[in-house]
């Protein structure tokens, strides 16, 4: 979305509630391969709901990852989410694309909860220009200033440069296209489940048909612990990864896991539901599940059986080379499923809408 002008060697940042991940790739001859990658972790409360509370420790995660990591270039991709996002795919009469700059503004009103000024506004024509009748479908992009001046912010006093600014959501379609080529008669629902957020897009064709943004990921599934089992919040998290915590054992979670496990498959549920009775396409043929979540044990399997809709682990490494003398394949197969943001956006070039 937003391109701010700039040049190639883009780095993909994804400032996410729990984590600051850094992706680099480089393209030759159509091929993808890793160049850099890194992670920082973010105590919890940094972020919340996709707006940055405690800037000086998100500056110093990312210095950290650049550093730790040799991460050279300047230039970064970033996305935003949570309820500062508006992403609408509405009806507008027929228009060239120079036409709709000046009237997009006067029809976003009545699609966004917040004052015109507030926000930066983006589009792009879906319909083909032969489609018939008067109307055409319009992807309408709105985001609240205020939240991408932040990002931009930290950005520059991390002493980086800001090329591109995008959404989860499109970041994440952008990767698991590439990692996964989705059958373009098929309907896929692409689900990000991270620490505070998760974003779902569905396409259909492979085009986006709906996007949510629900503030729901793995931080309630560490809370759900905390309180059933009485424990602080670092330890039920010790415990939600697999690790011993006061003789207290994975199997011992399980109760709290599954109680959100049936709140996640509610919520997933609402937007399917919402998605069939607004579209054309009634079956929602496959979901690719990413974000750190998609690792806990159980998950796929109780989504798949829930949402009577096969769900798979995303891999957006899939497609990109990895020299395994500089990056370890056991530790890239563990970690590929958090890396479909940062990658979405490693993919991104300066300039690119
Ligand atoms: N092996 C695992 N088992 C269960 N949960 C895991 C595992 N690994 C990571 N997680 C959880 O995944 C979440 C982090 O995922 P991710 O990195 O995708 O989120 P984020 O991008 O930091 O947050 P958000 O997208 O919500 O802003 C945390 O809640 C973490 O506890
Ligand atoms: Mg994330």
């Amino acid at each position: 979305m937003f391109g701010l002008g700039g040049k190639s060697d883009t780095v993909g940042l994804d400032i996410g509630a729990s984590s600051v991940k850094a992706v680099q790739l480089k393209q030759s001859r159509g091929n993808y391969e890793l160049v850099r990658l890194g992670i920082a972790p973010l105590p919890p409360e940094t972020i919340v709901d996709g707006v940055i509370m405690d800037s000086g420790t998100v500056i110093s995660a990312i210095n950290t990852v650049f550093s730790e990591n040799q991460i050279k270039a300047k230039d970064v991709a970033v996305a935003v989410s949570g309820h500062s996002v508006i992403v609408k795919k509405i009806k507008m009469q027929k228009m060239k694309p120079e036409e709709l700059q000046d009237a997009i503004a006067f029809e976003a009103e009545q699609y966004v909860p917040y004052a015109i000024e507030d926000v930066n506004l983006d589009f792009q024509i879906l319909s083909p220009p032969e489609a018939e009748g008067n109307e055409m479908d319009v992807l309408l992009v709105a985001v609240k200033k205020d939240v991408i001046n932040d990002y931009l912010s930290i950005i520059s006093t991390a002493g980086l440069r800001t090329v591109v600014v995008d959404v989860d959501g499109f970041a994440l379609e952008n990767a698991l296209e590439l990692a996964h080529e989705p059958e373009l008669d098929q309907v896929i629902a692409l689900v990000n489940l991270g620490a505070a957020v998760m974003n779902i897009n569905i396409l259909v064709g492979g085009m986006s048909e709906f996007t949510r943004d629900s503030p729901l990921g793995g931080n309630r599934y560490t809370e759900s612990i905390q309180k059933m089992l009485g424990l602080a919040y670092e330890q039920a998290e010790k415990l939600k990864l697999g690790e011993e915590v006061d003789g207290k054992t994975f199997n011992d979670a399980m109760p709290a896991i599954d109680m959100v496990h049936a709140e996640l498959a509610g919520e997933i549920r609402r937007s399917f539901d919402f998605f069939r009775s607004s579209s054309h396409s009634e079956t929602i043929h496959k979901a690719i599940l990413s974000g750190g979540c998609a690792r806990l044990p159980g998950l796929v399997e109780y989504l798949s059986e829930n949402l009577e809709v096969p769900f798979e682990v995303a891999d957006p490494l899939r497609k990109i080379k990895a020299d395994p003398k500089k990056f370890d394949p056991e530790y890239l197969q563990v970690i590929a499923p958090q890396l479909a943001v940062s990658v979405g956006l490693a993919l991104r070039q300066a300039g690119d809408k």
